[in-house]
């Protein structure tokens, strides 16, 4: 998979339909009380470094086994990067991989959101020279390989960016289906607007191709939508708690924080802002804490107004099998709480 490779339409037509035609349910559920191993693809991204550290901070719960960069919020080189920082941070810099992945969209043009999370995309905290290298492999490669060794149904994909490397190895190889148990993606909207378009969500609204391939797949997936998103906003009163920790994680989760609250004042001038990717990785932690329904997802790639929409059928209207668990609740409190005491055991 070269660096900058993108699909021709009839290759991303031809990988919905082969995807959609061997529709797998995964009905083989893991103990709840196993450890989950996880793979996150990600493009940091202030909330995504929160997400990342919730994870690696919540190690009695998940195998976090690499980090898998994408080109979103800032360019690919900048979200490799700053993997690699938050590696640093919460120190497992010899312990977790990150490779670099998909430089654009698979059929589109790169759109940013460096004017939310800052040129360097973690805007709010000092940065340092990552301490090692980037993994060689191309992350799609990774991915493929990984996945076709995997035991069957054994790894989980916490996706928190747009979903290009994701949908590029389940083209290349759709058999890697059989090594996934779950797709756990941020991403999406359907009660709650857009936050990139009137109609779309970001992750999506950046390559809905690979997002519609990923929701064709088959495999089990559990959307965190900006509808949840909302529900557990992030404010003054709950970035205190952070920075009281007293360690080096709480202070950097604090100060994003702070950087996030900032932006959506000067915008909305709301005190407050959307938690979106620590929900997906507080999903994984504590499935409990959060409420959807079984649906059909579908993401429209034409529409002049509204290309990345998630069209959620909550209502079964469309006949369509589901295809994904679309959470829409969550218990605030005590997704703060389980998130606190994760970043408390990092350095
Ligand atoms: O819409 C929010 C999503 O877009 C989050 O993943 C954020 O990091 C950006 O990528
Ligand atoms: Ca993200």
């Amino acid at each position: 998979m070269s660096q900058t490779s993108c699909f021709p339409r009839r290759t991303f037509l031809k990988a919905s339909a082969a995807l959609t035609a061997g529709a797998l349910f995964n009905p083989l559920a893991q103990a709840a009380n196993e450890r989950r191993t996880v793979i996150i693809d990600c493009d940091p991204g202030q909330d995504d470094a929160i997400a990342i550290l919730f994870a690696l901070g919540a190690r009695d719960r998940l195998d976090l086994r690499a980090l898998t960069a994408v080109a979103g919020n800032v360019p690919l080189n900048l979200t490799e990067r700053n993997a690699r920082i938050v590696r640093d941070w919460a120190g497992q810099t010899k312990t977790l991989p990150v490779y670099a992945g998909c430089p654009r969209p698979l059929m589109r043009p790169l759109i940013t959101a460096a004017n939310v999370h800052g040129k360097t995309g973690l805007e709010g905290v000092e940065l340092h020279e990552p301490l090692a290298p980037v993994a060689q492999q191309h992350a799609v490669a990774y991915l493929v390989e990984t996945l076709k060794a995997a035991p069957p149904h054994s790894v989980t994909i916490c996706a928190i960016g747009p979903l290009t490397n994701l949908a590029a190895a389940l083209t290349e190889a759709p058999e890697i289906r059989e090594g996934l148990r779950e797709i756990v993606l941020m991403g999406g909207a359907f009660f709650e607007r857009g936050n990139i378009t009137p109609a779309a969500e970001f992750n999506i609204y950046v390559d809905p191709e690979a997002a519609s391939i990923v929701f064709a797949s088959g495999v089990p997936i559990v959307v965190l939508p900006r509808d949840v998103a909302v529900k557990a906003p992030i404010t003054p009163a709950r970035i205190a708690p952070f920075r009281a920790i007293g360690n080096r994680c709480g202070a950097i989760v604090a100060d994003i924080m702070a950087a996030e609250v900032k932006y959506q004042k000067g915008r909305r001038g709301a005190e407050e802002a959307p938690m979106y990717d620590p929900t997906a990785a507080g999903y994984l932690v504590d499935p409990s804490l959060f409420k959807g329904r079984m649906v059909n997802v579908v993401v429209e790639t034409t529409g002049q107004w509204t290309l990345g929409e998630t069209v959620v059928d909550w209502s079964g209207h469309s006949g369509r099998a589901p295809n994904a668990t679309w959470i829409t609740d969550v218990d605030a409190d005590a997704f703060y709480a389980a998130l606190r005491a994760s970043i408390a055991t990092l350095p």
